[in-house]
């Protein structure tokens, strides 16, 4: 169904796409990694899909065009195959100015159908609170989690309008709001916005339709964003091991480089010790608790290196052939005792001790490999504003704390391999990490406690790391049990 409104958009392809006839009077349109053959198609139809791969043409020219060659029954043929061409992101929805092109629609994943709504003149409407704006490769984008399709804004005007809409208006005052474009430009527009998902009618609260849905009420707009992004279905960006920088960059390391400064040995416990006398693992599995109290005499030395053992030392390095699209690549491995996504092992130990018999209060690195603590500083305010966070946390008194264990990540040794899910992949890992964290920390009756919050700036402040390199994504408490 063509909108509803008198001035009808522009329809055209995607800048990259080749038009070609096939038999039988068949059509394929084929653009950079995305293609579709349209079959049985009627004369009228076939010119009128051979003029959006020419420099397009407006919808309702195009409709009046195949109902004149092929009658009524045509045109719904029409309209499938713009759904066709439009779910493969093919497909490109202008509103125009008398100048050019105000704003264009495309679809960013398969699911993505145009409703085809119509605005009404005495309707409210207001921007959704999770549309945002962004700029890629010279374009400034409109996206929303709640999208299946992108808008493009081409104009001033066109930016200026989505501001406009930041509070409820019908069509004739939000133009008002707007120099430069009149009412019908407008409406068009806002035509592409609601068909979009990317405004909606406002209520009495002025809360835009595509907002209500009771379910998304409790949703944040980042929360949401990072969802549909870092999963598949809501777009149609690349996901999972691509090796998306490989050829452009060398892989990040498996390790971290050391600091040059004091390290702590750690001894090493026997393992076949460990094997023969621990707890039984239902056990442990059964009596797991997190325990925000802790004895007088503070954790060990000893007991600090044999869980970090047990937890998060490298087990084996090797190095390992991947195939990647830029060819076979040289990755060196170093496994640990819990499971990784992709093997790649990007997070990293660090201690930040308030107590600890045998170890100065202060803040260290765990090296995983020679197996000891790298030390970074001493009680610093910056480490005590960490062990103070953990406290609030927790709900334990600042005095009582003992050792915090703050996990941090090397983002660039996931990012270089995941597309889209790289994030995700690393807070997945931190949640194994902090699994195997309680069940060593209850196999050695000590006190565990996971910590859903911490401050990654201050953390970063605190070790000396680059914010984007590398910072903490994780926190845990650790004790002496009582
Ligand atoms: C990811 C994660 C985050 C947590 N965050 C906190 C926290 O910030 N403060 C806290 O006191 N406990 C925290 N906990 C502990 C939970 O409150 C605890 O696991 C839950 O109440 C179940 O109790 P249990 O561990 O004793 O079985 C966290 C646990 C996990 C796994």
């Amino acid at each position: 169904m063509p909108n509803t409104m008198s001035a009808s958009l522009f329809l055209s392809l995607r800048d990259d796409t080749a038009v070609a006839n096939g038999d039988e009077g068949q059509l394929s349109v084929r653009a950079d990694g995305v293609g579709v053959t349209l079959k049985r198609l009627t004369p009228g139809v076939g010119e009128a899909l051979r003029r959006l791969g020419n420099g397009g043409a407006y919808e309702e020219h195009l409709a009046e065009q195949v109902l004149q060659a092929d009658g009524d029954a045509a045109l719904s043929r029409f309209y499938y195959y713009l759904d066709q061409l439009g779910r493969r992101g093919l497909l490109l929805r202008s509103a125009m100015a008398e100048r050019g092109p105000l704003a264009t629609l495309v679809a960013t994943s398969t699911s993505f159908r145009y409703p085809a709504r119509g605005t009404a003149p005495d309707q409210f409407y207001v921007l959704s609170r999770f549309a945002y704006l962004r700029a890629e490769g010279g374009h400034v984008l409109l996206e929303s989690p709640l999208a299946h399709a992108q808008v493009r804004l081409h104009d001033g005007r066109a930016a200026a309008l989505v501001h406009a809409l930041a509070r409820p208006g019908p069509i004739s005052e939000v133009a008002e709001r707007v120099p430069g474009l009149c009412t019908d430009e407008v409406a068009l527009v806002l035509d592409l916005l609601l068909n979009a998902d990317m405004i909606g009618e406002a209520d009495e609260t002025g809360t835009a339709a595509t907002d209500r849905p009771a379910a998304l009420e409790s949703w944040e707009f980042h929360d949401l964003l990072f969802h549909a992004r870092s999963r598949e279905g809501r777009h149609a960006n690349p996901v999972g091991g691509t090796f998306r920088f490989a050829g452009r960059l060398a892989p990040p390391p498996p390790l971290k480089e050391l600091h040059a400064g004091e390290t702590v040995a750690l001894d090493r416990p026997d393992l076949e010790r460990l094997r023969r006398d621990d707890l039984p693992f239902a056990h442990v599995q059964e009596t797991r608790r997190s325990i925000r109290d802790y004895a007088e005499r503070p954790i060990t030395l000893g007991q600090l290196g044999e869980f970090l053992y047990r937890v998060a030392r490298v087990r084996e390095c090797a190095e390992m052939e991947m195939a990647t699209p830029h060819g076979p690549i040289r990755l060196g491995m170093a496994s640990r005792p819990y499971p990784g996504g992709g093997a790649l092992y990007e997070l990293e130990l660090y201690v930040a001790v308030k107590a600890c018999q045998g170890l100065a209060a202060g803040l260290y690195h765990y090296e995983p490999v020679h197996h000891g603590l790298e030390r970074l500083s001493g009680q610093t305010a910056e480490v005590e504003r960490l062990l103070k966070d953990a406290a609030g946390a927790s709900g334990i008194p600042g005095d009582r704390l003992q050792v915090l264990v703050i996990v941090a990540a090397r983002f660039q040794r996931v990012m270089w391999k995941y597309a889209a899910m790289a994030y995700g992949l690393v807070l997945k890992n931190a949640g194994v990490l902090y699994q195997t964290m309680y069940l060593a920390a209850t196999a050695m009756k000590l006190a565990p406690c996971g910590l859903g919050g911490g401050d990654a700036d201050l953390f970063a402040r605190a070790a000396g790391t680059d914010y984007y390199a590398e910072t903490s994504v994780g926190e845990f408490l650790l004790g002496s049990l009582p």
